[in-house]
């Protein structure tokens, strides 16, 4: 998908089909009843009929018979006026790109940059809608004999009175919605394909074409290393681990790093713990954290933001085998903290242990880490929303303001002493089972005994994955977390911390 701006008034605009933006409180705007006489009518009477009323998620299609250059305006629904965000707008272009899946229309132009949004600057509504465009319209056909080109190939967006700055937003979106979709690359492959070798090189080849310096670690050198959670978990299979290492160090010598752990597990059996077979080939996802994180680097590299960032990749497999971690063993991160592995099935929290004590080296500004962590937060938040978790009360705010800004929400959850209680082991210092209850505070009070810097962890076990298609998420892999980190870097680091 291409995403261009246009100085052409939306009517002039070269498209196949027009989007055209409604609020359910300004069905008759000047714009919209102009548009509507050159259509005999047709938004004006399904009004009227209520077979549309601008309410989110609804879409109308009218042909235009020739009344205008493009074939069809397509009206959505962006509800009331005073309750729109950006994420309204992300999610009127994504139900306007799905609902026109089979009409034909290779290009289409649309004015929902230009939409006046209380507190939505025109780059950040350009953003949102570039972003979303390019979002919709992802399909995963790498392993496919057919491939499906995207339904939609050229997005317009008409820059109204604000063209300089709507192509600023532009430029961000497409920058970081690719990123995003190089994510949802990496999550949709499968375990057999993607492994750690695999991911390590992609994260090379990535990092080569957008000048970012990049190491990984093999067994030996993570051995070395006394990388003992990830040697764990690595040890019962057949596929070496990797600890990938990025830096950008583009910001000012003087700023400490931000540095982003991700957890990269390209694929999860529950190793002897094992986990029922029924949707176990949805673990080939738990590498979302890992894939979410090289992505924000990316997206961060190709916007060239001035600032200070490292990601660090634990990755590995989760396999029973003769070789495998057994409930009971004892593991010593490299924290020096030693570890009881009750249930061989979290594992997350065992090889995220090391990148975050491997995070301390570089005297981080602050460390954040995202993972597939816990069922527990599924439980507790659904599919709405990443549980988030940390030890620095600013940082877990600015993270959850930028989830919010950017449709990708982070929910802050308590993090109080007693959790820390529950995951007391009789014969090492902590257990990776906390006792009974709060399933995905415990993981985060284990991940939490491995930093000394200011810590946040993300859980997208909930919210890395879609089961069914709703506005600019199709099915599969989401690349979650890069738009909320990629505006989290920009704003921490730019801030002078
Ligand atoms: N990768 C899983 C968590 C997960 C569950 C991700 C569902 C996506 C969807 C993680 O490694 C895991 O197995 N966690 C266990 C921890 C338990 C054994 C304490 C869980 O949540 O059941
Ligand atoms: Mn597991
Ligand atoms: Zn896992």
């Amino acid at each position: 998908m291409k995403v261009a701006v246009t100085a052409a008034s939306l009517h002039d605009a070269k498209a196949d089909g027009l989007v055209v933006g409604v609020f359910s409180d300004h069905v008759t705007a000047p714009h919209l009843r102009a548009l509507d006489r050159l259509l005999k009518g047709a938004l004006s009477h399904a009004v009227k009929t209520d077979a549309f009323s601008g309410k989110g998620g609804q879409t109308l299609a009218v042909d235009t018979m020739g009344s205008l250059p493009a074939r069809k305006v397509l009206f959505v629904g962006l509800g009331e006026k005073d309750k729109a965000t950006a994420e309204t707008l992300r999610r009127g272009m994504g139900n306007a790109l799905r609902s026109i899946k089979r009409a034909g229309l290779a290009t289409v132009a649309t004015d929902l940059a230009t939409v006046s949004i209380k507190g939505v600057t025109p780059e950040a509504a350009a953003q949102a809608v570039a972003e979303a465009a390019i979002l919709s319209v992802y399909t995963f056909d790498a392993l496919k004999s057919e491939k499906t080109p995207p339904h939609v190939k050229q997005t317009l967006l008409v820059a109204g009175k604000h063209e300089s700055r709507v192509r600023v937003g532009v430029r961000r979106g497409i920058a970081v919605a690719e990123a995003a979709c190089w994510a949802r690359d990496l999550v949709n492959l499968p375990g057999n394909a993607l492994t750690p070798t695999y991911l390590a090189d992609e994260a090379k080849k990535m990092a080569r074409s957008h000048k970012i310096a990049c190491t990984v670690f093999d067994p030996a050198r993570i051995k070395k290393e006394k990388m003992g959670g990830l040697m764990a978990v690595a040890q019962g299979s057949a596929e070496p681990a990797r600890f990938i290492i990025l830096e950008w160090l583009k910001g000012p010598k003087s700023h400490r790093p931000i540095v982003l752990v991700g957890k990269g597990l390209t694929f999860d059996t529950g190793g002897i713990s094992i986990k029922p077979s029924a949707n176990m080939e949805e673990m080939k996802t738990d590498m979302s954290g890992a894939a979410g994180m090289l992505a924000t680097i990316r997206a961060v590299a190709a916007l060239n933001l001035k600032v200070n960032l490292v990601v660090l990749v634990p990755s590995t497999e989760n396999m029973p085998s003769g070789t495998a971690i057994k409930p009971g063993d004892v593991a010593t991160a490299l924290s020096g903290v030693t570890m009881e592995i009750v249930n061989t099935d979290a594992e997350g929290r065992l090889i995220l242990a090391d990148g975050l004590a491997y995070a301390e080296r570089y005297k981080p500004d602050c460390v954040v880490d995202m993972a597939t962590l816990t069922g527990a937060c599924v439980v507790a938040l659904g599919l709405h929303a990443s549980g988030l978790f940390g030890s620095d009360e600013t940082l877990v705010e600015q993270l959850r303001a930028a989830g919010e800004a950017t449709g990708e929400r982070l929910w802050p959850m308590p993090l109080w002493p007693e959790y820390e209680e529950q995951i007391k082991s009789d014969v090492a210092d902590i257990k990776n089972v906390g006792s009974k209850g709060g399933g995905a505070i415990t993981a985060a009070a284990f991940l939490k005994r491995h930093v000394k810097s200011p810590w946040a962890h993300i859980d997208i076990a909930g919210t890395a994955y879609n089961d069914t298609p709703r506005h600019y998420l199709p099915k599969g892999g989401v690349g979650v977390g890069v738009r909320a980190l990629v505006a989290f870097v920009e704003a921490r680091a730019g801030s002078g911390k």
